[in-house]
């Protein structure tokens, strides 16, 4: 069995929260620049801490702090032991923008499916995150986003899928680079590129019967698949 159909039982309307994020995680992690080391490392934005087990299981990781805003520790921690997993994982109910951590705590600060919610503003990842990253160490993020700016029809079908407010999550490779660059100056090295399971973990979305999966489908067969992408950011805190 590979690594990702271990983890099948939770590809369902109950435990994923939009495309399948074991997909965009193990990309995430498999292109990497360069071997990481994820000892102490933090899932920020960790929803149902199903990323936090694929961390615990599928790396050298040796702590997993499970943070999340709208799910709770309580929550998280049911799930972390029917996993085995309760002297690994640390769940931790909380706020990004007001983390409880010591400044260089982290080898490594993952983030799936969620950065994009609290980092579009200029400032949030230079104050909020970096910190709490050890120097050589990782942040490494995977987020929906935009192969370019939509013009014309793919306009309109897009700020009605995404609702409004919600069109300025999602942003282009170079957009996100951009603004990591001017935050960053010369203390990280700074990597974005474009993730290859847009087709399969959308595919593995929309089987898994959830409303919004249904909704996405739809949107996705009108057109919205040839403006949409996964954008994975590498950040690497300099000595
Ligand atoms: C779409 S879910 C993804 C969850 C999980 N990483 C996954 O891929 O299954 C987005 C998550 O981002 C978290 N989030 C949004 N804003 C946050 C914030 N300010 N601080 C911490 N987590 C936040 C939410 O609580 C939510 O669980």
């Amino acid at each position: 069995m590979n690594h990702i159909e271990k983890y099948k039982k939770y590809f369902t309307k109950e435990y994923l929260m939009g495309p399948n994020s074991f997909r965009l995680l193990d990309e995430l992690i498999r292109r990497s620049p360069e071997d990481t080391n994820y000892k102490r490392t933090l899932d920020l934005g960790c929803g149902f801490a199903l990323t936090s087990l694929f961390i615990a299981n599928e790396t050298s990781a040796e702590n997993v702090y499970a943070f999340d805003l709208w799910v709770t520790a309580s929550e998280n921690y049911a799930r972390i032991k029917a996993n085995h997993l309760e002297d690994t994982i640390i769940p931790i109910h909380g706020d990004a923008m007001d983390m409880p951590f010591a400044q260089g705590y982290f080898d490594a600060i993952i983030s799936v499916d969620s950065y994009h919610y609290f980092g579009c503003k200029k400032g949030v990842f230079a104050e909020k995150i970096l910190p709490f990253v050890k120097k050589e160490g990782y942040v490494m993020i995977a987020i929906p986003g935009l192969k370019e700016e939509p013009t014309g029809e793919l306009k309109e079908l897009f700020t009605t899928w995404a609702e409004g407010d919600d069109a300025e999550l999602f942003r282009t490779a170079g957009w996100w680079e951009t603004l990591l660059k001017e935050e960053c100056g010369d203390r990280c090295d700074i990597t974005v590129k474009e993730a290859e399971c847009f087709d399969v973990a959308w595919q593995e979305w929309f089987e898994s019967g959830h409303e919004y999966g249904i909704r996405d489908k739809e949107f996705l067969e009108k057109g919205l698949d040839k403006i949409l992408n996964f954008v994975l950011i590498y950040v690497k805190k300099r000595k």
